[in-house]
């Protein structure tokens, strides 16, 4: 039978090599990959673009209910609709645990926001917020079993951190039933005494944010995370990594044979603490407001020789997004956090803009390889969240989910041209070179030229198997 479709004359890139190639695909497979593919019923013309395996934010917040009834931004469709006008065909967003809640009703919530809403792919990490013996005997098992193979756990929020010894347990759950554990390393009572002191001086401008949850508190939860994760045997992926001390941590564990995978992200590139100062120590600083926050020059540069020494094998967004001012108060700028920055919701959008930001910066800067920004930002992900080879590789029998990549494609990131529920973007103003020009979803053309095609609905719900790092 001829093929549904061709994606003929670009360069193919995978994250080892890169061939000129033609992509034949039917039934929203990758049927055939040769240097000439004739005759399909539908043809794109790929010349002088980029042929990558679709993006897969491996780490997005969508409609998360939050318990000071600030509002998220983006919906399963809102988000996934700006996932895919970024190059995005999978994201993972959390399904979040609420205290004294069963954890399978939780996720049974999360599937009936996304039902019937979806632009791209999604699968589901868990949040463990209660880890009662009724969670960790049973319903986290079984959810395992039934291909959520991962979950993250929190070392601060009150709502959510967990101490040593719920940590150490649910270590040993994952290790047991084979997930992999997330785990977001931010010292939680180092923080609140950083935040009682600043506040007493009268500190309590957005900028004070960065000081509290400083990068000691980070690096001091890194290392008691991975020291739990040895005594229990267990790999760990320890995210959203801010900057050089953390890293040294990390290294330090490798070094010595621990399996300890990391993750960072655009803000961490492209944000400084300086940038939560807003104009002038001013509550424009609110927008930057994330955790960890972005740091500084150094820690930039750290960042860059860990995207490149394969001390991060993930790049993802943290898309975590939150109007700055809304009608209804219930945005970045609301009361309360005008009289402290605790008071602010913890989160930038970014879903959208991850890849152009690692590609201008990295590959068109000259800091990483092309490779290098697939195996980051679509192949490692796949690998390491139970969903290779179906996804993040471009071989025969895989799912065609394909980005098209215009690497000289130059434009700014503009909020009036993003797809995402946030009023505003923290990217406003930056140069890109070299912009997703379309998205491809099993086949289907979901987004061309910044203009999403798709119905909702078109992206699906998928059942992950084991992660690669506890094969
Ligand atoms: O500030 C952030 N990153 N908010 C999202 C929640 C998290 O900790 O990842
Ligand atoms: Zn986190
Ligand atoms: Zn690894
Ligand atoms: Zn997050």
């Amino acid at each position: 039978a001829p093929h549904d479709l061709a994606i003929r004359g670009g360069t193919i890139v995978t994250a080892s090599d890169r061939f000129r190639a033609d992509i034949g695909i039917r039934d929203g497979r990758i049927t055939d990959i040769a240097a000439e593919i004739t005759g399909a019923r539908e043809e794109i013309d790929a010349t002088g673009l980029m042929v990558l395996p679709g993006g897969i934010d491996a780490h997005v917040h969508l409609a998360q209910p939050t318990s000071d009834g600030t509002v998220m931004a983006d919906d399963f469709e809102s988000g996934t609709r700006s996932a895919a006008a970024g190059g995005n065909t999978t994201v993972l967003p959390f399904a979040m645990q609420v205290k004294g809640s069963s954890l399978r009703d939780c996720v049974s919530a999360y599937h009936a926001k996304a039902e019937g809403q979806c632009y791209t792919d999604v699968s589901f990490h868990l949040v463990i917020s209660d880890p009662t013996p009724q969670v960790l005997g049973q319903e986290l098992p079984a959810l395992v079993r039934d291909g959520y193979t991962s979950f993250k756990v929190f070392m601060t929020y009150d709502d959510l951190v967990l101490n040593d010894a719920e940590l150490l347990e649910v270590f040993e759950v994952a290790r047991r039933e084979r997930a992999l554990v997330m785990v977001h390393a931010e010292g939680h009572d180092a923080i609140k005494h950083m935040t009682r002191r600043l506040e007493e001086q009268g500190k309590t401008a957005p900028y004070y944010h960065a000081e509290a949850h400083h990068q000691i508190a980070e690096r001091e939860a890194t290392h008691r995370a991975i020291s739990h994760a040895q005594l229990t045997d267990v790999p760990v992926m320890i995210v959203h990594v801010s900057g050089r001390d953390p890293m040294e941590q990390i290294q330090w564990a490798r070094k010595r044979g621990m399996k300890v995978h990391a993750e960072t992200c655009p803000q961490y590139i492209a944000l400084t603490r300086d940038d939560l100062k807003g104009l002038n120590m001013d509550f424009e600083g609110a927008k930057y407001v994330c955790s960890p926050p972005p740091r500084d020059a150094d820690s930039q540069a750290a960042i860059w020789e860990g995207l490149r020494d394969g001390t991060f094998e993930v790049f993802s967004s943290d898309h975590c997004p939150f109007f700055f001012e809304n009608s209804e108060g219930t945005g970045k700028d609301n009361p309360r956090a005008r009289t402290s920055f605790k008071w602010v919701p913890n989160g930038i959008p970014g879903v959208e803009t991850r890849l152009p930001i690692l590609f201008s910066e990295g590959v068109s800067k000259g800091r990483i390889s092309l490779e290098r920004f697939v195996a980051l930002t679509s192949t490692n992900p796949a690998k390491l969240y139970g969903l290779y080879p179906q996804k993040g590789a471009l071989v025969i029998g895989a799912d065609a989910d394909i980005t098209l990549w215009d690497p000289t494609r130059t434009d700014t990131i503009r909020q009036e041209n993003l797809h995402h529920g946030s009023d505003y973007t923290p990217y406003e103003g930056m140069e890109i070179t070299g912009w997703p020009v379309r998205t491809i979803l099993r086949g289907q053309t979901i987004v061309v030229d910044g203009q999403v095609v798709a119905s909702k609905g078109q992206g699906a719900y998928q059942t992950r198997g084991t992660s690669s790092a506890l094969a």
